[in-house]
């Protein structure tokens, strides 16, 4: 059993061994793959990765074009994982046409990564206010000052629109933008890799069943 002493710095050569070493087998692996997602979060976390919790999201534009974005994984529950965005945004614009997004958590200090398969749906407003409420107040300025992924003539429109929101809002406190809130993806497949030496990586798939089990299988490095 592997233990990092909260007090001490982590040696992440040390981590990374243990995680190289130890590698990834059917038998040992929990039959829920979020159980596990959020099981490598957290060591990620307690290994003092610097934003563990970072996804790379994938989504699928005009003409099939794919791009990519760096987003905040607030939150993972039974149904998938949450992220917030602005619902006007480029990669909101695509998930309207194409809900299917493919997600990537990588801890390349750890050698692991997560691949993720699924639909995004945007999650309740009930949810997404109730997350909007925590949000320092400055990020709640900028969430209705920023029309994410448009074109802006300068900083300073965009610091004059933030002012403005300020003054706009000022001694009270700022409700949730309609353009903004969470998204949920629901995964259908979600691949674990974990480095080992010699290349000789391990990689468990999972793929969601009809009746919502999970088949797990092993692919080549
Ligand atoms: C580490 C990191 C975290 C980010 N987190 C978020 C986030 O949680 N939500 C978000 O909308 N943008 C986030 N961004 C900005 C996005 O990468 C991206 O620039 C923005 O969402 C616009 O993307 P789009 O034009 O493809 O929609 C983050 C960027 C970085 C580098």
């Amino acid at each position: 059993m592997f233990c990092y002493l909260g007090s001490m710095p982590p040696d992440l050569s040390e981590i990374r061994r243990h995680y190289q070493e130890a590698g990834l087998s059917e038998e040992d692996v929990p039959r829920d793959p979020l159980k596990l997602l959020t099981d490598w979060l957290d060591q990620a976390t307690a290994a003092g990765v610097y934003l563990p919790n970072s996804m790379t999201v994938a989504t699928v534009g005009d003409q099939a074009s794919p791009s990519l974005r760096a987003v905040i994984l607030r939150r993972t529950d039974s149904e998938g994982l949450v992220f917030y965005t602005n619902y006007e945004s480029r990669k909101s614009r695509d998930i309207a046409r194409h809900s299917q997004v493919s997600c990537l958590l990588l801890w390349s200090e750890l050698s692991r990564q997560i691949r993720v398969s699924g639909h995004a749906v945007r999650i309740s407003a009930r949810e997404s206010d109730a997350y909007f409420e925590t949000r320092e107040r400055g990020a709640q300025v900028e969430a209705w000052a920023s029309p994410q992924s448009e074109q802006i003539p300068d900083r300073v429109h965009l610091e004059a629109k933030f002012g403005e929101y300020e003054k706009k809002f000022a001694g009270g406190p700022i409700p949730r933008p309609p353009h903004w809130g969470g998204y949920r993806v629901s995964p259908q497949e979600i691949e674990f890799w974990q480095g080992r030496p010699n290349r000789m990586h391990d990689r468990l798939l999972y793929e969601k069943q009809a009746n919502g089990s999970w088949l797990i299988s092993r692919l080549a490095p």
